[in-house]
């Protein structure tokens, strides 16, 4: 029987099969032909659908808008300030008002909980735009953005640089795991004032799925170990969202022997990649770059400009499939 993913919520990649995750990835592409093509593809015209966003975004926003609108949808999006929920309005409330109004619901905030609570009462299919604990709308574009440069992925190296456990780097756990590609986190093994480590529980059952898939995870503080043999060299902020400035000292510190540069990138396989979530310090031209340099004397945190505007760098086009993979994932829950 084919996947039938109608009536689903999209909330964690440990939810979903590999065939379900490959599915939406071939949709992903066929829907990126579509709109390069100048082809409508207003499949769920009459329907509705709300953003609440809780945090602030420029991609996930933008791309949960577009997509919606390119497949005829109405789209209300509401800003961290303007609903109800959680100061006058109960999540469960919320989910069961906004379940009667629209199709579909977006979250991006801050507990998993939340989401899940939403998609407990709601009653209408929701997807997560980012919590505290996942990003899977960002790994499902990052994947497609590598199958676009590899083709086949299974045997891939993919690196990532930085403290261990964001919502991002876990993404990239799960979905690496369910498609057989290698993962290797690398930074500190010590603790890392204001994170923490990889999820015994999670690591445990992502080790699970990679040795079923004939892939393994890594964990080194090893740069050389880790880039060796990598195709995807993969970054993001050091201090993540809503995370306390006080932090940004004890992270560059311990952070700046991680800092993706060329002399890392030439340690992976020719033909290696970079790639970032953005938005990326990698510069002064932001208010925070501009602070941090004055404060602490650095010009470039996660990655250096040399590498993100270098030829290897991936991450306008990771940009962009960030809509062509919400497109498909809301299409295959709505349709
Ligand atoms: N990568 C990402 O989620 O970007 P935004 O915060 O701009 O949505």
């Amino acid at each position: 029987m084919g996947v039938n993913l109608s009536g689903r919520n999209f909330l964690k990649l440990t939810d979903f099969t590999t065939e379900e995750i490959e599915y939406l990835l071939q949709l992903s592409a066929d829907f990126k032909a579509l709109k390069r093509t100048g082809t409508p593809h207003r499949y769920l015209e009459g329907k509705n659908i709300v953003l609440l966003f809780e945090k602030t975004s420029t991609r996930t926003r933008c791309a949960f808008e577009v997509a919606g609108m390119d497949l005829g949808m109405g789209v209300t999006y509401l800003d961290p300030g303007s609903s109800q929920m959680g100061k006058k309005e109960s999540i469960e409330d919320t989910a069961r008002v906004l379940g009667r109004m629209y199709d579909g619901i977006e979250y991006r905030g801050f507990a998993q909980e939340i989401v899940e609570d939403l998609a407990a009462n709601a009653g209408v299919p929701v997807w997560n735009g980012l919590t505290n604990e996942f990003h899977p709308t960002q790994a499902l574009a990052d994947i497609l953005t590598m199958r676009e440069e590899f083709g086949d992925l299974k045997g891939k190296k993919l690196v990532y640089f930085g403290k261990e456990q964001g919502n991002v780097s876990d993404s990239l756990l799960v979905i690496c795991a369910k498609l057989g590609i290698n993962f290797c986190s690398c930074g500190p093994k010590g603790d890392v004032e204001g994170a923490t480590h990889y999820d015994p529980e999670l690591l445990a059952l992502c080790r699970e799925i990679a040795a079923d898939n004939g892939c393994e995870i890594v964990l080194t503080e090893d740069v050389d170990e880790a880039a060796k043999n990598a195709d995807v060299i993969y970054t993001d902020v050091w201090v993540g969202m809503g995370q306390p400035d006080e932090l940004w000292k004890s992270r560059i510190e311990l952070l700046s022997p991680y800092r993706v540069t060329s002399e890392i990138m030439a340690k992976a396989n020719p033909g290696a990649i970079f790639m970032h979530c953005l938005p990326s310090f990698h510069d002064t031209n932001t208010t925070i770059g501009a602070e941090i340099a004055e404060k602490f004397g650095v010009t470039e945190m996660e990655v250096s400009d040399e590498v993100f505007e270098s030829k290897q760098s991936r991450v306008f086009q990771e940009a962009e499939n960030r809509m062509h993979t919400i497109k498909a994932v809301m299409y295959a829950t709505l349709k």
